[in-house]
């Protein structure tokens, strides 16, 4: 074995201005000579070997852009030495010339169906291995141009994937904000807090998820909820704002914050806002149909109301109100628990296995600024 010039370059792309390396197995030392002062001409380098197995020993730290092999050789053969090239993932784009003395057409033949690339027969016309070799070498440029140029393109359109998510959290993030400070605006009067709103719509998330509704649902919901009681911008001072309990007449008007609500979100194209009326509309109806405004009874009421239902009857008793004093966690579980009428089956049962959570976040997220 002897190496005709170092190699230069580790890399193992094959770009326009490198010399190309060639890996040239053959058993006579006269055509190694032969092959690499001719290889020496063309100006690439080569390394040289007696037989398949050393080639296959150093194809993985040459890294060939092409292989030259006899067909007989000691050890392993030619053939044998093209199919497992073919078969190695780390090898298998190599082009591989055979050369060799067999003559008949079936050997030809056993060299194309393993794989090899070209074919040239002992005694070699000088003239057609130069020819095969720079066409060999020219269509494994353009390979690896296109290669390279895939990876690139692959890269770019990852960036940008990646610029778009960007894009859409910083939306995202804006459009959350924008919902919790608008709807604490429009409840301002009502001393209602950020920690309250974001409570809810952490609550409702935690629900929705746990009861299996589809994650853009779950979304929708998380975003809608914080606006259940946006319509409360509607009912005057004198009530909104009345220390202790309210008369009936004024209760009556206090419930008119839902369809305020409903009418203040109605009429959008955008899930969320269809969401947002549906919740505001219906957070007061009850399972058992004794709720309002319409008296909506079990899955009349939309599965989006039922959850924020729970969420904001839970949230309501753990604060303090003009009318009363905030109740601890377990206070609070056993009042629902008292009136688990009010409520779906199934969405209590979630909330009963989630209190824990509900907990935690009622601690997490007190008077917080937005
Ligand atoms: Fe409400």
């Amino acid at each position: 074995m002897s190496v005709a010039k170092e190699k230069e370059d580790p890399a193992p792309i094959l770009s326009w201005s490198r010399r190309a390396r060639i890996l040239v197995a053959d058993d006579d030392k006269f055509y190694l000579k032969i092959f690499s002062d001719l290889i020496a001409e063309l100006g690439h380098d080569s390394l040289t070997v007696e037989n398949g197995l050393e080639a296959l020993e150093k194809v993985k730290d040459y890294r060939p852009d092409l292989v030259i092999s006899d067909v007989v050789m000691p050890g392993m053969d030619g053939f044998e030495l093209t199919k497992r090239l073919k078969h190695d993932p780390l090898t298998m784009y190599i082009p591989v010339l055979i050369i060799t003395s067999l003559t008949d057409r079936e050997s030809k033949v056993k060299g194309l169906d393993i794989g090899a690339d070209e074919l040239l027969s002992k005694p070699i016309d000088e003239s057609e291995f130069r020819i095969r070799i720079k066409n060999m070498l020219k269509v494994k440029r353009y390979e690896n141009f296109l290669v390279e140029h895939g990876k690139r393109l692959e890269g770019e359109v990852l960036n940008k994937d990646a610029q778009l998510h960007d894009a859409f959290e910083k939306i995202r993030n804006g459009y959350v904000e924008t919902v919790y400070r608008l709807t604490l605006a429009a409840e301002y009067r009502d001393k209602e807090t950020g920690g309250h709103i974001k409570r809810i719509s952490l609550y409702s998330q935690i629900l929705a998820r746990y009861l299996g509704l589809p994650e853009s649902k779950v979304e929708s919901i998380f975003f809608a909820s914080p606006m259940h009681d946006v319509g409360k911008i509607g009912i005057p001072d004198a009530i909104l704002l009345k220390k202790g309990r309210h008369t009936i007449e004024e209760f009556d008007v206090m419930k008119t914050h839902t369809t305020i609500g409903g009418a203040i979100l109605r009429d959008s194209d955008s899930e969320i806002l269809k969401t947002a009326q549906e919740i505001a509309l219906t957070h007061h109806e009850s399972w058992n149909g004794a709720g309002y405004p319409l008296g909506l009874k079990g899955t009349e009421i939309p599965i989006s109301g039922r959850i924020v239902h729970v969420a904001d009857v839970y949230d309501a008793l753990r604060s303090k109100r003009p009318y009363k004093e905030p109740f601890d966690h377990e206070i609070t579980c056993s009042i629902m628990e008292a009136e688990i009428y009010r409520f779906d089956p199934t969405v209590y049962k979630a909330f009963v296995d989630c209190r824990d959570e509900f907990k935690r976040l009622f601690d997490e997220h007190q008077e917080e600024a937005i």
